[in-house]
């Protein structure tokens, strides 16, 4: 009897270069993001160590000194080589327009506000040799004439940081404004407060921070973090000297468990609850027919206003399940007084209460898409996350909005699903909407969710591709080349490893591709993302013997014969490892079977497509490893025709679950051998007991063993 056995990887169901010279890109087409124009002169020009730097106006003051600072110039009495001046320029370039001149006499940057100098100070940072980035201007650097006049094509450049999640010191904030500035980013979208840890300081509410911002890990230690109004006075006013305007996010009523926490008599069950350790979307949210809720919410918001200018305050209100408004007394007595049919408009009416409160001390108020679903309040902004509908729906009803959809701005996606270039291929500007509704499209933002990024990573998942998004946002379509763009993206490495940035990989640092080869064989083809990747691989067989081991930097070929693991290391720069891939392969009889479905599998979540369950690859604990097939809203139904009847030992098919993530094991599974004459010849059956809600990333495999059974068809 030959030893057969058959593997399927499924999924459970789911709820939801252009070459240029060296020293050209020294030059205007190497600043990122792309000027909207550039006149290149002829000649050069060099600014000398120590060159002053003049202000013709005091609302210059900062520019100016930021300037010198950047330069180490010093020496107030050195000959004056750069001007800095408001002027009254045209007024098609704006508040934060700018013209930038470089002439032989020297630098003059002129524009109608201290946000355009600003921005002309930073395009001329990136003229200057990268070491000045560290130590100031200790030669000359030679610079070429010409002349910049340049605007963004939106108003709102944005990065939210989720600082609940995970927790980001203050210093860390402050070198992320830093970062921002350098781009030509004007709005940090402070998100504060969370299921897992509350980040604000607020005194009529203290138990906000002493118990909300801090949780008890599964291990029992303690994690957390707040700011303090202090701290949060000194954020703020860092970045408004550097023209960035910083909007808090409080989150209302969903997302709400660490306030919960601390003060349970805001929920409809009364709690008790501990500040969420789990990622997701949780239950339990503020009462809605509770006033000590709107108490709360416009004395926290009190606050907030004081803390900060800015015009708008985000508000939140996604992902907030009606789960306990439906079954709370308080909250249906308060559909029934204000005549509310279903809980969407009770949301309405939370957000809407809120909304007059903020409205009255003179804000506007910003929402995720959610808070299209009951009506929308007049005045309110929408930030689209859902894909970019809730943008179309917010401006074709007369809204503002602010795009930021998961297929282009979730950073904390890995780069395997959204790369540099899909990043820099983004349009803000959704399809479908009348060029009379553009303006009503702010701009975006890049969104930072820390779930799976602590601090310390958050440099890789942002860069480069924030470096993309922020092109995207400043330059006006027409001057958008990716080719361009990529070979001024490489130019701009030396500067992030002078500014210390620890930028993560362009796109996927390495790709397994798999294709059967007969019956008995898997060609796994080990391809590596961008140039400079290093892959180290090796294939160990299920005795722990390794059968082959290596290092390439181009794409390899490896043949896999018999159950096997393949791992591959991909590393970038001075050797660290970005990337890490273990596959488990299975060699077995149904290998290179296109399977028959009844149901067709989840265009979202296809793996490798229809050979994806007989490719011989397990999935790996990570769901979005490209290896896991899902079902959404209906049965999987799979059966392989193995052509013949053949003595089969056992079947085992592996599932996942992600419960944050919506992902869930089968309630059932079975899976049956049929004979050539359509007789069912083995069965089994596994009901789910594998339904920890809240745990992160499981598999379970079910198998149906025989003692060499002959059929022909299985079915899973
Ligand atoms: C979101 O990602 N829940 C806005
Ligand atoms: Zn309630």
């Amino acid at each position: 009897m030959r030893r057969l056995g058959l593997f399927l990887t499924g999924l459970a169901l789911l709820a939801s270069g252009c070459k240029r010279e060296a020293d050209k890109m020294q030059g205007f087409d190497a600043i990122i993001p792309l000027p909207v124009h550039v006149e290149e002169g002829r000649g050069n020009f060099d600014l000398m160590p120590g060159a002053g730097v003049m202000a013709n106006d005091s609302s210059l003051n900062f520019e100016a000194n930021w300037l010198r600072s950047f330069l180490k110039s010093g020496d107030a009495n050195a000959t004056t080589q750069i001007w800095l001046e408001i002027k009254d320029l045209h007024d098609s370039l704006g508040d934060e327009g700018y013209v930038l001149e470089v002439s032989g006499e020297g630098v003059h940057i002129s524009a109608r506000s201290a946000a355009g100098v600003f921005y002309g100070i930073q395009s001329l940072r990136q003229l200057l040799p990268t070491e000045v980035e560290k130590d100031g201007l200790l030669g000359p650097a030679r610079i070429p004439q010409g002349r910049i006049i340049d605007k963004p094509r939106f108003q709102w450049r944005g990065l939210l940081l989720d600082c609940c999640r995970h927790f980001m010191e203050k210093d860390f904030v402050l070198r992320y404004i830093d970062l921002l500035a350098m781009q030509k980013m004007n709005r940090f979208h402070w998100h504060l407060t969370e299921d897992q840890g509350w980040r604000i300081e607020i005194k009529k509410y203290p138990l906000l921070t002493e118990v909300g911002a801090w949780r008890t890990e599964a291990d029992g230690s303690r994690y957390g973090g707040f700011y303090t109004q202090d701290e949060i006075r000194e954020v703020v006013a860092y970045a408004a000297q550097r023209h960035i305007e910083v909007i808090p996010e409080i989150e209302m009523p969903g997302h709400s468990v660490a306030a919960l926490a601390a003060y349970p008599e805001l929920s409809c069950t009364g709690g008790p609850f501990a500040v969420e350790t789990n990622w997701g979307v949780f239950k339990d949210i503020y009462c809605a027919g509770n006033e000590k809720v709107f108490e709360f919410m416009e004395a926290v918001l009190s606050e907030v206003t004081e803390l900060f200018p800015s015009q708008y305050i985000h508000v939140g209100g996604d992902e907030a399940p009606r789960y306990r408004w439906e079954n709370c007394g308080k909250c249906q007595a308060r559909m029934k007084a204000e005549g509310l049919k279903e809980e969407a408009q009770l949301q309405t009416y939370f957000i809407a209460r809120v909304s007059e409160f903020l409205e009255a001390k003179g804000k506007k108020i910003i929402g995720w898409d959610e808070i299209l679903e009951g009506g929308l309040m007049e005045g309110a902004t929408v930030q689209s996350w859902r894909g970019m509908e809730g943008a179309v729906e917010a401006v074709s009803h007369g809204h503002d909005a602010i795009v930021s959809p998961t297929s282009h701005a979730y950073f904390d996606y890995p780069v395997r699903s959204i790369d540099v270039e899909k990043v820099y291929s983004f349009n803000p500007v959704p399809e479908g909407i009348g060029a009379d509704l553009e303006h009503r499209i702010l701009g975006g933002e890049c969104n930072m969710w820390s779930e799976r990024a602590p601090q310390h990573l958050v440099d890789q998942k942002l860069y480069p591709r924030i470096l993309a998004m922020a092109e995207v946002f400043w330059t006006p379509l027409h001057r958008k080349d990716y080719g361009a763009f990529s070979a001024r993206l490489q130019n701009f490495y030396p500067r992030l490893d002078a500014l210390g940035v620890d930028y993560g990989p362009e796109q996927e640092a390495v790709r397994i591709r798999n294709v059967i080869d007969g019956r008995m064989r898997v060609i796994a083809e080990i391809i590596p993302g961008q140039k400079g990747t290093e892959l180290h691989y090796s294939l160990v067989d299920t005795e722990g013997s390794t059968l082959l081991e290596g290092s390439t930097a181009d794409r390899i070929r490896i043949a896999i014969g018999r159950d096997a693991l393949l791992s591959v290391d991909a590393r970038l720069k001075a050797g660290a490892t970005v990337e890490k891939l273990d596959r488990s392969y299975s060699i077995h009889r149904a290998l290179g079977i296109a399977p028959s479905y009844k149901q067709p599998f989840s265009q979202n979540y296809p793996a490798a497509g229809n050979m994806a369950l007989a490719d011989g690859v397990h999935g790996s604990l990570h769901f979005r490893d490209g290896n896991w097939q899902g079902f959404e809203g209906i049965d999987m139904d799979v059966s392989f025709d193995l052509g013949e009847m053949d003595s089969i030992r056992y079947v085992g098919a592996s599932f996942h679950q992600s419960a944050p993530s919506w992902i869930f094991m089968p309630q059932r599974v079975e899976i049956s051998l049929i004979s050539e004459g359509g007789r069912i010849v083995a069965f089994n059956y596994a009901e789910n007991k594998t339904n920890h809600p809240d745990k992160n990333d499981q598999i379970e495999t079910i198998y149906l063993k025989t003692r060499g059974v002959k059929a022909r068809v299985v079915r899973v």
